[in-house]
């Protein structure tokens, strides 16, 4: 058995400004889905226990049928295998997170893949090529969208700067919360509606975006000091740009005011492409535990993320 596990993301400053060429943090979260690949001879079958497909089974062998619900449900490891010219194994997948909503679902469980499967054929890929590979895949079940953030995140873990390029941020482990409205965000349609705003008002989205970069490159000493007050105050600045660009919804706003209210947070914002899925808060001086009850009280899923964790990680074949 061949077993490779990968964080999630959660994305600190610049989602959407970024898909123009200003700068993103993003950092790997804590939670985590796992890979493991089986011999299997006369078979390639995929198995997860996903949080959202409970025990699903998909047997992708040459001539086999399949529901279309089966198929798109495990699109993006049937790419992988595809890609990798997987034969004779049983890929069994189970991740922590909660798909589609924004937290890198889909990137994770590509980036694991890649590096199980690809250590079981016998292949040893650097994390360079996991990365690139995953990012290629993950881009072509999305249509051509998507940033490298998630995937470069999901493979080398820590904390990214994303702009024209992948930087390493070196910055210390941070504390997060996490409330996901429930409602699964659709990141093709959010970054759409942005860019199209653009085209019909470029004098008024492009100094958003750049006021977004600028929030971006401002934060960086910030998290590396320790400064916990003024980066929730840049994080609450840039949640109110993301508003005006108009990715927020009732949900967030609901979830983002519980936080700063009851949860005494020092920021909170939207995270990823908004639209529904997730946003974040900085625990403040009444703690992680307030925080957690404000937002469950406002009907959001609520969970603490250590932010900075590590990339993909193999286990060595048994
Ligand atoms: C989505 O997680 C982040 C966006 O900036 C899109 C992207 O960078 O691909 C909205």
């Amino acid at each position: 058995m061949t077993t490779a596990s990968a964080p999630g993301k959660i994305i600190l400053f610049g989602e959407h400004a970024v898909v123009s060429g200003t700068a993103a943090i993003g950092g790997a979260i804590d939670l985590r889905a796992a890979v493991h690949v089986t011999d299997e001879p006369g078979r390639v079958l995929i198995t997860t226990e996903d949080l959202a497909l409970q025990g699903f089974s998909f047997d992708m062998t040459a001539g086999h049928i399949q529901s279309a619900r089966a198929a798109h449900a495990t699109r993006y490891i049937s790419a992988v295998l595809r890609e990798l010219d997987a034969r004779d194994m049983q890929v069994s997948i189970k991740s922590s997170l909660p798909p589609a909503a924004g937290l890198g679902s889909s990137a994770c469980i590509v980036v694991a893949t890649v590096a199980a499967v690809s250590r079981h054929q016998g292949h040893n890929l650097s994390k360079k090529d996991i990365a690139e590979v995953s990012y290629r895949l993950e881009k072509t079940v999305q249509n051509g969208l998507g940033s490298p953030m998630d995937t470069a995140l999901a493979t080398y873990g820590g904390y990214l700067q994303i702009s024209k390029d992948i930087q390493p941020l070196d910055l210390p482990p941070l504390n997060m919360i996490v409330g996901y409205t429930g409602i699964p965000h659709d990141t093709r349609s959010e970054v759409e509606k942005v860019q199209n705003l653009r085209k019909r008002y470029p004098d008024l989205v492009d100094p958003i975006f750049q006021a977004i970069g600028a929030i971006s490159q401002n934060a960086i000493p910030l998290i590396k000091e320790g400064n916990a007050a003024e980066t929730g105050e840049l994080m609450n600045i840039n949640h109110g740009l993301l508003a005006s660009l108009g990715v927020s919804s009732r949900e967030l706003e609901e979830l983002v005011y519980a936080a700063r209210g009851a949860g005494g947070a020092l920021g909170a914002k939207l995270t990823g492409a908004g639209g529904g899925g997730c946003m974040i808060a900085l625990p403040g001086r009444s703690g992680p535990e307030a925080l957690l009850v404000a937002l469950r009280q406002a009907r959001a899923a609520a969970f603490q993320v250590k932010v900075g964790c590590e990339g993909v990680r193999l286990e060595e074949k048994r």
